[in-house]
């Protein structure tokens, strides 16, 4: 029903994926797989939403009505099984602004903060420029699959340490954590008083079933910051609109003390308009979308074996992230790069950038079309 193989071209957008290619990798000739947002159109009933938006011709300041509020409750019930009420949300204008904030509301200078790595690299970045220590508790990795090590987190935990930062599906690893996985994650927390920041973006583009770590229990929703917004599941990332939620009256105030002394709670209008009707009318499109991408991780999957490539991934769980070996070249990961760059001519992401254990992995993102995904790796292929 909708056309995810439409070819859109989105040079000269002031797009970040395409026209700033100059800037992050030095050189303008390159295929842009790299920013984790998605080469197809967002629905219509969004689009058609924001131009009645901006038929009205005034762009005051915007605030979220209790419809915004009502659908995010209904679309968190619906999706993800989880009941929430709407005085637990709260608004501000991105993710990654919102970890921050959480950072300063949650810990003082010098206080440690637990991060899995490799991961989304604002989510450790964001610690040290609040002045915070990180503390990595690093993934386990077994033939591509991820997991956590918790004898690693427990003799980690100090009394200094404030907070533990949960990607939630991960990225750029691909796990839906599972219930077992995420309740003995809090057990230890609650045990320590430690809060969860649980960076929940990818929720929706999951292929297995996710669980929301609030929506587990009483007891781990009350040391819970969940983080979300529409902007990756329906590629309005641009709208700089997300959604902040808990339980505990105490961790969402504190929170919101902050977005106001840094001013991150003034959300553009679009952004609102875009979620609600996003949440009030996307749905079908976006089970569409995730049988669009599980068939593009399938090919780069399959293209890959055929063509007896030594690069590999294990199929992410979620997101359109592929997080891809190198390991079994014999060349160093400066190397790879460069083949990447000057060879293969692609940009993807350098797993450098996720923490040290990326080395020898580049993230490549498969939310394209498939026939310009076949394109990118026909020339990755080629070279490697
Ligand atoms: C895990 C994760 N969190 C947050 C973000 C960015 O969120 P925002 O644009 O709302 O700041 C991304 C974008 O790639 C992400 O992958």
């Amino acid at each position: 029903m909708y056309n995810f193989d439409e070819l859109i071209d989105r040079r000269n957008t002031n797009c970040v994926k395409y026209d700033a290619l100059d800037i992050y990798f030095g050189k303008e000739d390159l295929q842009p797989l790299w920013v984790a947002d998605m080469d197809f159109k967002t629905p219509d009933v969004i689009n058609k939403a924001i131009l009645n938006r901006a038929n009205h011709g005034i762009y005051g300041y915007a605030k979220p009505s209790l419809k915004t509020y009502k659908l995010i409750q209904k679309w968190m019930k619906n999706r993800h099984n989880w009941d929430i009420q709407t005085n637990w949300i709260s608004f501000a204008n991105g993710v990654v602004p919102s970890y921050s904030a959480a950072i300063e509301a949650y810990s003082n200078e010098g206080d440690e903060i637990i991060v899995q790595t490799p991961v989304y690299f604002p989510l450790f970045k964001c610690v040290k420029k609040n002045n915070r220590k990180l503390i990595t508790n690093p993934l386990i990795e077994k033939n591509g699959y991820y997991t956590m090590d918790l004898e690693d987190l427990k003799s980690k935990i100090s009394k200094k340490t404030k907070i533990l930062t949960l990607c939630s599906p991960h990225n750029p690893v691909g796990r839906v954590w599972s219930k077992k996985e995420l309740e003995e994650l809090a057990n230890i927390c609650i045990e320590n008083n430690i809060v969860i920041i649980s960076d929940e973006i990818h929720a929706d583009l999951v292929f297995k079933k996710f669980t929301p770590l609030a929506s587990i229990s009483k007891e781990i929703s009350n040391i819970t910051l969940t983080l979300n917004s529409a902007g990756k599941t329906f590629n309005i990332a641009g709208l700089n609109c997300s959604y902040a939620i808990s339980e505990n009256n105490e961790l969402l105030e504190k929170f919101n003390d902050i977005c106001i002394k840094r001013e991150i709670n003034s959300i553009n209008i679009f952004g609102f308009t875009a979620l609600e009707a996003a949440y009030e009318s996307g749905e079908p499109w976006l089970d569409e979308l995730l049988i669009y991408l599980k068939s593009n991780i399938k090919l780069v999957e399959d293209y890959l074996k055929e063509n007896s490539s030594k690069i590999s991934f294990y199929p992410p769980e979620a997101t359109y992230l592929l997080w891809l070996s190198f390991k079994n070249y014999d060349i160093s990961h400066t190397k790879v790069n460069k083949k990447l760059l000057n060879e293969s001519k692609i940009a993807l992401n350098n797993g450098k950038s996720f923490g040290s254990e990326g080395n020898n992995y580049f993230r490549l993102n498969c939310a394209l079309q498939k026939e310009k995904l076949e394109l990118a790796l026909s020339k990755l292929v080629t070279y490697f």
